[in-house]
């Protein structure tokens, strides 16, 4: 697709976007949107039946730049996997991915090459969520529709559209869901170690304050809160200091992904400490992947709160629209479960709302990323 006519469509479908009332984060939502938070379903996978529908359909290769945050997790690999599987060459795709390696300076760096390179589109998983401005105010000024996925850009709105999951509803939901199996337990105290991830990713911030409120509100303890930055050595790292200096002192430990979470078991077992459904601490993570819910269905985590990877299905949607001179969401949420391993418990309320758990079984497990 050619570039003027990609900048004059991004022209039109943000000046549409604007008159709608949605040009930032958090503003109104148009009449005929969904309720901010209302999951989206997830759309048909790039096939034979979607080729003629697709934006390549025409015969030019579409060039799309990704600046992914790293490879730090088993959902990061999910994540870049679902870019790649949805933005192949067969797709009528260029993708010129590049592994940020949760380094900002070189995810800044990464998108000024993608506007130096002319891509017809770019993608940003932001490693934090300040710093964007001047960069995006680039991207438009070069013509090229910038989507976000995954975490989100609190300092410009300059972008197209955001794809991803909110953080804050995953930490109010790990406070509801102890809150519910605590009682059921008669456990009358809550002494929580939590292992944050990255700092200034929103991802962190939005899990961190989720659980922090439902904690305040009950009257919980946090003893410590540190960030293992979103891997398995860094769990373990954190877990392992944690052990030496809470020694007897903690029965909840919430880690932000299940990595840490695995580092995390490998430190509480080094040091004598027993976890999960028969253990003496309750062990809650983030993320949902194949291995976190192997650990979940044996009892090693006792609740695992899903952070759907799968974002590229609904990033060519945006893509189709922006191509067809439509103007795409501001925000979509992506559909997400909740997943346990006792069957005690078969609902929250979460803001409000009622949300269902999932008990993990093999067959859940073997359909998951
Ligand atoms: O931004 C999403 C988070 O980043 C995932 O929970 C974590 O695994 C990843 O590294």
């Amino acid at each position: 697709m050619k570039r003027k006519l990609i900048g004059l469509l991004l022209c039109v479908a943000m000046t549409a976007t604007m008159l709608a009332g949605c040009g930032s984060k958090g503003g109104d939502a148009p009449a005929d949107a969904p309720a901010a938070d209302t999951p989206a379903e997830a759309p048909a996978e790039s096939g034979d039946d979607a080729e003629a529908d697709a934006p390549a359909a025409s015969g030019d290769v579409i060039t799309i730049g990704f600046a992914q945050v790293g490879h730090e997790s088993d959902w990061r690999t999910a994540s870049t996997k679902s870019c790649q599987d949805v933005f192949s060459a067969e797709n009528g795709y260029d993708l010129q991915f590049v592994d940020c390696d949760n380094d900002s300076a070189v995810q800044l760096e990464a998108v000024r090459g993608f506007i130096e390179q002319d891509v017809d589109y770019i993608i940003i998983d932001p490693i934090v969520s300040t710093g964007w401005d001047t960069v995006l105010t680039e991207c438009e000024d070069a013509g090229i529709p910038v989507i976000v996925i995954d975490r989100t850009i609190d300092d410009s709105d300059k972008y197209v559209s955001w794809v991803g999951s909110n953080f804050k509803t995953e930490g109010l939901a790990a406070g509801e869901w102890l809150k519910a199996y605590a009682a059921e337990k008669g456990i009358n105290e809550i002494n929580a170690l939590v292992i944050e991830g990255s700092t200034g990713a929103s991802a962190t911030i939005g899990r961190t304050e989720g659980f922090k409120e439902i904690a305040d509100r009950e009257g919980w303890t946090i003893v410590d809160s540190q960030s293992g930055d979103f891997t398995q050595d860094g769990g373990a790292e954190v877990m392992e200091s944690y052990c030496k200096s809470y020694e007897g002192k903690f029965n909840v430990v919430v880690c932000q992904n299940d990595n840490e979470a695995f580092g995390a078991m490998d430190a509480m077992k080094q040091a004598g400490i027993s976890y999960g459904v028969e253990g003496d601490v309750i062990l809650i993570s983030f993320d949902a992947c194949t291995a976190g819910l192997e650990f979940v269905k044996s009892g090693d985590i006792n609740a695992d709160f899903e952070c759907n990877p799968l974002a590229a299905p609904f990033v060519e949607e945006v893509i189709k629209t922006l191509a067809s001179g439509g103007t795409p969401e501001k925000e979509v949420y992506m559909e997400e479960h909740w997943f346990v391993n006792e069957d005690i418990l078969s609902t929250i309320e979460v803001n409000g709302e009622t949300h269902n758990l999932t008990v993990v079984t093999d067959d859940i497990i073997a359909a998951q990323y």
